[in-house]
């Protein structure tokens, strides 16, 4: 269960990215959060990933303030979340494999449980071949491709999703909605925050709409 009472994120020059944002969102619940560019989408998404904190309010993940959480319970906390970053942040030093099979590695799986894995994985988002190249060589929808792939790897209870089908074809985006609504449908809370009212519609679902920092 996730929920925010009352949350407020301000930056500097008394910019309010969240202005009293209180929802509640059920286990295992699919929800979209929507609203223009600068509206806090991307702010509520770093929160609940602890990359920060808020300055005023309570965030409750499965009953805990992920606010008060310091050093390696941080760490243990976003092994439970796989995310899929705006601009993907993918791994420039290292190649698609070793991308897609960076979670497996930090809960330390077995090698050979991450090649069938990983393998699988690459099968699945139309990247068998290109396993060895460096990111860098993908296209802009490969690349969301091997980021969503990434996020899934560990079957994560909760997936947080920031425009994953921003640079992609229709057919493509169609391609990762379904995975994370299959990864939805197997039991993971999954929040996606995305313009794309297509897919909202197409998909149904709980929608948090946002504007200027508050909820609409
Ligand atoms: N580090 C920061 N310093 C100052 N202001 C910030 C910072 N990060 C975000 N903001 C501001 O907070 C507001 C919300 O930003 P956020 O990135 O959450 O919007 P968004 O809804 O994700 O937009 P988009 O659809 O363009 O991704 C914006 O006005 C943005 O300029
Ligand atoms: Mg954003």
């Amino acid at each position: 269960m996730i929920k925010f009472k009352h949350v407020y994120k301000i930056y500097e020059k008394d910019i309010k990215a969240l202005d009293d944002i209180s929802f509640e969102i059920k286990s295992g619940e699919l929800v979209f959060i929507t609203g223009p560019s600068g509206a806090g989408k991307t702010t509520i998404l770093n929160l609940l990933y602890r990359e920060d904190t808020p300055a005023m309010g309570t965030i409750l993940v499965n009953n805990t303030d992920i606010s008060h959480l310091k050093g390696s319970k941080i760490a243990k906390y976003r092994r439970s979340i796989g995310f899929v970053f705006q601009d993907f942040k993918l791994l420039f030093d290292r190649c698609v494999f070793d991308n897609i099979a960076l979670p497996l590695e930090i809960i330390k799986a077995n090698t050979q449980y991450i090649k069938n894995a990983v393998m699988e994985y690459i099968k699945k988002i139309g990247l068998l071949g290109k396993e060895k190249l460096n990111p860098w060589h993908l296209s802009g929808g490969e690349k969301q491709k091997v980021a969503i792939a990434r996020a899934l790897i560990t079957s994560p209870s909760i997936i947080l999703a920031d425009e994953p089908t921003g640079n992609l074809d229709d057919f493509s985006a169609w391609e990762i909605i379904t995975m994370l609504t299959d990864a939805n449908k197997k039991g993971a809370t999954v929040v996606i925050a995305t313009h794309n009212k297509e897919i909202i519609s197409r998909v149904g679902g709980k929608v948090i709409k946002l504007d200027k920092g508050r909820i609409v």
